[in-house]
């Protein structure tokens, strides 16, 4: 159970409202807490004074969310061509999106130079050449891979030496030289360990990797510390060390959090239809795979909290609706015994789960809402049945 740490149960008036949306809205639908992230932002900020922050919109793009954290300040960190798009559809500046990721296709760049051109984090020494032979004039940070033994999923660290991300340490000179010799805009350095991440101590050697990078290479305008902040991570501690690193050289301080701000307001809300015995003891009900990909692709764990009271208590595994065995969206939670209907929240659903949903079987894509206080927003509708088939001849 090491994924399913202590976790922050949800608001009582949050919780309430979610059984008000359910007479509303056809399960399974995402819905996410703002005053949640409120919260989270604010912890961040005061942890990291002073410090950008740049959200990894992947972590969840709705436009009902980027667009209130364009109001309250803050940047977008963007990995492909449509959130790009996005962003500037949400109404952020081409110098408030910074444009990360491995792979940038000449017919990307180009298509940028029409809309905009973002900031760029520049992952590779071809990346380099082919942004200063293409877009000579932009701005841009160079991201390096520190080569460390990153602890988290395997498919989440992106700081080891072996992972695709990053310029290695011994190259970043040959990589500034390069630049140095063209009109690019150098703003500085960028390290993005890995997602989860629950060490403090990867992020100490992560920095102490920046360090040396910043003495032998400075000066530089900007300190891109990534993000990966994992939900049990202590902040405080952090968020000193990384400012007294900025503080040193000099240098603005960028962070790029994805999960931290959004995962914990957000639930999935999900239907129960019935307990089958195998060899197992499941409870059915109508999320999936398809909904949140995280429990089958990292053996991520995320809380449940029943929305019904029972005084019966029983063990399941939640089954979703996929015919594939590994579609069960929790192990060995103890719950009420439920009525048909009776409804579930999947907790730390906010980051990482409709924007890794699928359509998958046919399956539209759930509604999304937003809880403001004030009362429901829908961000999303449910996806259309037409919407699945209208791209076909
Ligand atoms: N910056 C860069 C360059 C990244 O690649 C990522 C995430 C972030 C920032 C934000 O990381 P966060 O603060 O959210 O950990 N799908 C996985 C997470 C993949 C993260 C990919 N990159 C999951 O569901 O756990």
């Amino acid at each position: 159970m090491s994924m399913s740490q202590s976790y922050t149960a949800l608001r009582p008036e949050f919780k309430e409202a979610l059984k008000e949306a359910a007479k509303n809205f056809q399960t399974p639908f995402y819905a996410y807490d703002l005053q949640t992230v409120l919260e989270r932002i604010d912890r961040l900020q005061k942890a990291f004074p002073g410090g950008e922050i740049f959200y990894a919109m992947k972590a969840n793009p709705r436009l009902g969310i980027l667009r209130r954290l364009l109001q309250w300040g803050l940047f977008v960190e963007a990995v492909s061509l449509g959130e790009v798009y996005r962003a500037y559809k949400a109404g952020f500046q081409r110098n408030e999106v910074l444009l990360n990721g491995p792979v940038k296709t000449p017919a990307m760049l180009e298509e940028l130079d029409r809309i905009g051109i973002p900031i760029l984090g520049l992952d590779s020494l071809t990346d380099l050449r082919r942004v200063i032979r293409m877009l000579p004039r932009a701005r841009a940070i160079l991201r390096v891979n520190p080569d460390l033994p990153i602890a988290t999923h395997e498919h989440l660290a992106t700081g080891r030496g072996e992972s695709k991300f990053g310029i290695l340490p011994e190259e970043v000179e040959q990589a500034l030289e390069l630049a140095r010799r063209s009109r690019l805009e150098v703003l500085g350095l960028h390290v993005h360990l890995g997602s989860a991440l629950e060490h403090l101590e990867d992020y100490q050697a992560g920095y102490a990797v920046m360090d040396r990078l910043y003495r032998t290479h400075g000066p530089f305008q900007v300190i891109n510390l990534g993000g990966g902040f994992g939900l049990g991570l202590d902040l405080g501690e952090l968020g000193a060390q990384a400012m007294a690193l900025a503080h040193q050289h000099k240098v603005e301080l960028w962070l790029e959090p994805g999960r931290y701000l959004v995962a914990e307001a957000g639930v999935l809300v999900t239907r129960t239809w019935g307990v089958k015995r195998t060899r197992r003891n499941y409870l059915l009900i109508d999320a999936g795979m398809s909904q949140l990909i995280r429990p089958m692709l990292y053996g991520a764990t995320h809380p449940v909290e029943p929305l019904y009271k029972n005084p019966v208590m029983e063990t399941y595994d939640l089954a979703g609706p996929a015919c594939e065995s590994g579609d069960v969206l929790a192990r060995d939670v103890t719950l009420p015994e439920p009525k048909e209907g009776d409804l579930l929240a999947i907790l730390q659903a906010g980051a990482y789960a409709s924007s890794m949903s699928s359509n998958y079987l046919d399956t539209p894509r759930p509604a999304e809402l937003l809880w403001t206080d004030q009362g429901w927003e829908l961000i999303r509708r449910q996806q259309r049945w037409e919407a699945l088939l209208e791209d076909e001849q």
